[in-house]
């Protein structure tokens, strides 16, 4: 029988070697397999004679019984380990912070654009708007801007290329929202062809724009507003009253200055820019560009479809980005468009 202890001490050297679940599984096969020695020895069994057969017997088993506790407790204490690295390896940390969930928020250029419309709103505008890519014609012929104007070089404006690379010369991306004037203009008198007398026009018209400018203070894409009051009576003095009551409220200020300087627009005449300076404040006494204006061109309502006989009108057009600035006081232009949470989050 020293066979059988050789064997039994044998196998439990090899179960304690190894320390993958798997290699366990085929040693144990090794042993007590269908062809495992333990397994043939007791097959060889039948060949005995009966009395050396039942003492060869018990000692067999009693050797297969080691071996198999051996193997369980073998088996156990891999699965331990097993489970212990698994804990280790999923440990979790209840002292950490949890996820919470951040809170968006409204991009200062977009309050900035709600306050507007919210302001003109409530002295009788509407809101329109009009299309990004743009036809040349509705943002510049229509516009009475002449086709040596330096804004319609390739320097300024973005122009689109056809399907051939060529680039096409009769769309654009709008360089302004003033296009949604001449919309505006086409849409309103279709709509009132009917009656002698058109219903007075007053929209403002938000959106995004695009010119080849990028630094500190010019970004490829901007944002301006509109605006548009056409009718029988409609004069400067009331481009003044609107604009100056708008900015008053807009930055919550009765002492702001507001200056209408003499400027030059293809789309007006008289055409101005709009200042405004700050009576109070670090921008203190300094004036700052923020608008521009004037009486809408007899042309460009004619190409609108209106009598300009008849009807006259104001325009004006301002940066809300820039707005945006001075109101928060903001000094980087590109700040608005990096999409930075550190900035955006102080919006909250
Ligand atoms: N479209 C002009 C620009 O982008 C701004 C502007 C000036 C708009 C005068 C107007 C206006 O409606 O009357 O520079």
């Amino acid at each position: 029988m020293d066979n059988l202890d050789q064997l039994v001490s044998s196998a439990l050297t090899d179960f304690t070697t190894v320390s993958e679940p798997a290699r366990l599984e085929d040693i144990k096969a090794r042993y007590l397999g269908k062809d495992g020695s333990l397994t043939v020895l007791l097959k060889g069994l039948g060949k005995l004679p009966p009395d050396e057969r039942k003492i060869a017997g018990a000692a067999i088993n009693i050797a297969k019984t080691r071996v198999e506790s051996a193997l369980t407790e073998r088996r156990d204490a891999l699965r331990q380990v097993a489970l212990e690295s698994q804990l280790a390896a999923e440990a979790l940390d209840v002292t950490l912070p949890g996820r919470t969930q951040s809170r968006g928020s409204i991009h200062p250029v977009m309050r900035t654009l709600d306050r507007i419309e919210q302001l003109f709103r409530s002295i009788g505008f509407d809101v329109a708007d009009g299309p990004e890519i743009e036809s040349d014609w509705h943002n510049f012929t229509a516009l009475n801007t002449p086709e040596n104007h330096p804004a319609r070089s390739m320097h300024d404006t973005f122009y689109l290329l056809d399907a051939d690379g060529k680039v096409r010369e009769d769309v654009l991306l709008r360089t302004h929202t003033s296009p949604v004037q001449i919309r505006t203009l086409l849409a309103h008198v279709e709509q009132h062809k009917h009656l002698d007398r058109m219903p007075e026009i007053r929209v403002i018209c938000p959106g995004r724009v695009y010119r080849v400018d990028s630094d500190a203070t010019h970004s490829p894409m901007f944002h301006q507003v509109e605006g548009l009051w056409v009718g029988e009576d409609v004069s400067f003095a009331d481009l003044k009253g609107a604009i100056a009551d708008f900015l008053r409220r807009f930055f919550e200020s009765d002492d702001l200055k507001v200056r209408f300087r003499p400027s030059f627009f293809p789309f007006t005449e008289p055409s101005a820019e709009i200042d405004v300076a700050f009576m109070h404040g670090p921008m203190e006494g300094r004036w700052l560009e923020i608008a521009g204006c004037g009486m809408v061109h007899p042309n460009v309502l004619r190409f609108g479809g209106v009598d300009p006989e008849k009807y006259t009108g104001f325009a004006f057009g301002m940066g809300p980005d820039r707005l945006t600035m001075l109101r928060y006081g903001i000094n980087d232009l590109r700040l608005f468009f990096d999409g930075d949470l550190r900035f955006l989050s102080q919006f909250q």
